[in-house]
């Protein structure tokens, strides 16, 4: 096994040598735009760990690692169309540096991208990346929709919130693992338990993103700070929000998630003090280190070397103290 930094880099390079602007133009830029925006490649980082955690060089997952990186990014482009967001990683999203259309298409284009670099795996392992990539883009797109649904409704209970995260999150930080296991041909408990491990930390990545995107610093975070408040999204926060807040403050809430107001400052900021007075906040921090917890379990009864489960485990720590 290699440290964490060295698969980044490494996958970093081989990206850089794949990507490139042909014709036509105008299909092709935005591509190599959002794929060279930086980004953490979390998921690729992941592919390329799990391979060699069973054993086989990380050098063989590259394509699987680079097919989940495009359809990750493939995923921000029509998730940023969806959510009306004008920042990604700092820098202006697709369809706010081009258009509604060109992010439709570019981000079609990335989809097909995605699926076509499995081809260059051969027989049982085409056919289990195929399979595995096929059932993780359809929940990621049942997770979206539930998304958007529960944008108009006031009645998505907790239990909604986290399957909604789990679909929309969660099953693709636990897809990047077991492609690590199908190219290194581990065995079904070994797909299973890895898998396991990804989802659970993908939850804790997704309420942490929420958290982020109400207290994350401006500077940092990389997206528009409050975009969550701004588009009646049902957070962990606000759910935790209107269950702890008092009458007023659960009033409060209900009236201000209920506009779209042109200027959202004064919106913001009010839900954000809420998210503080009402305990919500303190709440979701809470949850965040309790489904790392079920992570750092699952991963501690894996049948793996304790030298790989301390750098599965860092991988985990890392991810909870970011700040983008
Ligand atoms: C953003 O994912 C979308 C979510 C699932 C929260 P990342 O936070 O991994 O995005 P990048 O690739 O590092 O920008
Ligand atoms: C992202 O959820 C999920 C997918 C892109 C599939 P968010 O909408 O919270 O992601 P960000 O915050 O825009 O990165
Ligand atoms: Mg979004
Ligand atoms: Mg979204
Ligand atoms: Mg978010």
């Amino acid at each position: 096994m290699h440290a964490i930094e060295y698969y980044r880099n490494e996958f970093i390079s081989y990206l850089e040598s794949k990507t490139t602007t042909k014709e036509p133009f105008n299909l092709y830029e935005p591509i190599t735009y959002i794929l060279n925006l930086g980004g953490k490649r979390l998921r690729p980082v992941l592919v390329l760990m799990a391979t060699e955690v069973f054993g086989t060089d990380y050098r063989k997952a590259m394509d699987a690692a680079l097919a989940i990186e495009v359809f990750h990014n493939f995923s921000l482009v029509h998730d940023d169309i969806m959510d009306d967001a004008p920042l990604r990683r700092g820098r202006e999203t697709v369809h706010e540096r081009w258009d509604v259309n060109t992010g439709i298409l570019s981000g079609d284009a990335m989809l097909i991208t995605a699926y076509q670099l499995f081809e260059n795996y051969a027989g049982p392992t085409f056919r289990d990346l195929a399979q595995l990539f096929s059932k993780t883009a359809i929940a990621v797109c049942e997770g979206q929709q539930y998304d958007v649904d529960f944008e108009t409704r006031d009645d998505v209970t907790v239990e909604e919130y986290l399957k909604m995260i789990e679909y929309k999150t969660a099953v693709l930080v636990g897809a990047a693992l077991k492609m690590g296991a199908i190219v290194a041909d581990a065995s079904p408990q070994e797909r299973v338990g890895i898998y396991d491990f990804g989802r659970n930390l993908g939850i804790a990545f997704q309420l942490q993103d929420d958290y982020l995107d109400a207290f994350g610093n401006p500077k940092t975070f990389g997206k528009q700070v409050g975009g969550d408040i701004i588009e009646n999204k049902k957070t962990y926060l606000y759910l935790k929000g209107v269950a702890l807040g008092s009458e007023l403050e659960r009033k409060a809430i209900l009236d201000l998630y209920s506009i779209q107001p042109k200027n959202p400052e004064a919106k913001v900021a009010s839900i954000k003090e809420i998210f503080l007075s009402s305990g919500a906040a303190e709440q979701t921090k809470l949850a965040i280190a309790n489904y790392t917890e079920s992570a750092f379990k699952t991963l501690s009864e894996l049948d793996i070397s304790p030298e790989k489960k301390a750098l599965l485990h860092e991988f985990g720590a890392n991810l909870m103290k970011r700040k983008d």
